[in-house]
């Protein structure tokens, strides 16, 4: 039976449409997937949205709609988008969904059972934007950098997950390289945050009615993050699918670094407490910015990738996605240079030299070479180099650098056929023709 690879996106909130930040995750997952396929793997991939919480009844309340009726609008955008992008993904989860409710309920029980639930007080500050409590020290003038806005003084009965016991392990499973965090600089980014010391989480809220109600204490809902982490084993129909059992823990989780504490701490720590087998490589990919700031729905700094399907074709969009920033990096996105990238990479690189090849196999030797003439040694050299190169790129989840070799290579070819001059060798009847052709 072919090995398993199951891959995800993480489940993006549904309180507007998606913008190219979210597409980049897509289409990296969706290329690794296709990968994985390729080395004859048995692949699941799989994406979503986040539907619950108080940012997502404040959008739906802001737009003057029920949230149910507004969530199902904003998951029909993200399925219009990742078909326009021929995002090929095995299911699309949906927290609003009766199979997600009764898998994180499954979820939580295990967790309540290990003893790992408390009651407590919250107090602090909140960003709804975030759905998360933030501190002081990190807001820019008073607000969050990310969302530009005030966070909340709260001051509420919430349940907490007893992260503390389990930091330990979690840094244990980090360190062994069980548990994989990519590239090196948010490995350790995480263990310094850990470190630093991470006080217990809500695992609940009061006062937010759009969510899971919290089977132990009926005032209270399932807070955003133990609902949406949990996605990734619903999907699967935990805790008793065939899907489960098949493709539990994930290969990689595929995620920006804005939420890559909470894959890379929270998560784990609650799947030691439920007793499940930790995800083996958690990939963190940087920002996109525009003019410095990150490019976000909230703010709504954003590209849309249909426009740019529409502009540029789908592989077109996807290579200018993919082409922007090594995915480990973050960048400031130029939307007005996505025309002069897709001329000069596209339509004067690989194009230009594929059509100026065919036209000069078709006009010399009427479309017929000989493939048994000798290749050039060098350019043999370096044809089989950047493949390998490219294996392992792709491997070690290094898209862009992929990418940027082929395109060398190409520039490479583009100076041998204008150093061989094959329409030279063509005139004066030269049998190296086929050997360059
Ligand atoms: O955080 N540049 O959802 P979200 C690159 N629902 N990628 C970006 C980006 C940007 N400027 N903006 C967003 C949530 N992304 C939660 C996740 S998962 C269990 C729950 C991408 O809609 C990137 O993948 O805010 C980032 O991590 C994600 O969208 C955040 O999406
Ligand atoms: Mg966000």
């Amino acid at each position: 039976m072919a090995e398993k690879f199951y891959i995800t996106t993480p489940i993006y909130y549904a309180n507007a449409k998606p913008h190219l930040g979210h597409a980049f995750t897509a289409v990296y997952a969706d290329v690794l997937a296709r990968w994985q396929k390729i080395q004859r793997k048995d692949v699941f991939f799989t994406v979503g949205t986040d539907e619950h919480g108080a940012k997502i009844a404040k959008a739906a309340e802001k737009a003057g709609r029920e949230p149910q009726n507004f969530v199902d609008e904003i998951a029909g955008e993200y399925k219009k988008t990742w078909q326009a992008l021929n995002i090929q993904y095995n299911d699309f989860i949906r927290t609003t969904s009766g199979k997600h409710k009764e898998g994180v309920l499954a979820f939580i029980k295990k967790i309540h059972e290990a003893g790992d639930i408390y009651e407590g007080v919250y107090e602090g500050l909140y960003c709804v934007e975030c759905e998360n409590f933030v501190l002081e020290r990190n807001l820019k003038n008073g607000l969050c950098p990310d969302h530009l806005i005030a966070p909340k003084k709260v001051k509420e009965k919430n349940h907490f997950f007893n992260l503390k016991k389990y930091l330990p392990l979690v840094k244990e499973k980090i360190t062994t390289g069980e548990l994989k965090i990519t590239p090196e600089s948010r490995r350790n980014e995480i263990l310094s945050i850990i470190g630093g010391g991470v006080p217990d989480f809500s695992i609940t809220r009061e006062n937010v009615k759009w969510g899971i109600p919290f089977p132990y204490d009926k005032k209270q809902t399932i807070y955003v993050w133990a609902d949406a982490l949990t996605n990734y084993i619903t999907v699967l129909d935990f805790p008793d699918g065939e899907k489960y059992k098949n493709f539990w823990p994930a290969d990689a989780h595929i995620l920006g670094a804005d939420i890559n504490k909470f894959h890379s701490i929270f998560w784990p720590a609650m799947l030691i407490s439920a007793g499940l087998p930790l995800p083996k490589n958690i990939f963190v990919h940087g920002l996109f910015t525009v003019n410095g700031q990150k490019m976000s729905k909230t703010l709504g700094n954003v590209i849309d990738p249909i426009d740019m399907v529409n502009k540029f074709g789908i592989d077109g969009a996807r290579y200018l996605i993919l082409s922007q920033f090594p995915a480990g990096e973050h960048g400031d996105i130029k939307a007005e240079e996505f025309a002069d990238k897709y001329n000069s990479d596209l339509a004067n690189g690989v194009g230009n030299l594929f059509e100026r090849a065919l036209t000069m196999m078709i006009d010399f030797r009427d479309g017929v070479v000989d493939v048994q003439k000798n290749v050039e040694e060098k350019i043999k050299f370096l044809a089989e180099k950047t493949a390998k190169k490219y294996e392992n790129n792709f491997e070690n989840y290094k898209l862009y650098k992929a990418l940027a070799d082929v395109f060398s290579f190409i520039k490479r070819l583009d100076r041998y056929i204008n150093k061989e001059q094959p329409w030279i060798l063509n005139k004066n009847k030269n049998e190296k023709l086929d050997e360059v052709l």
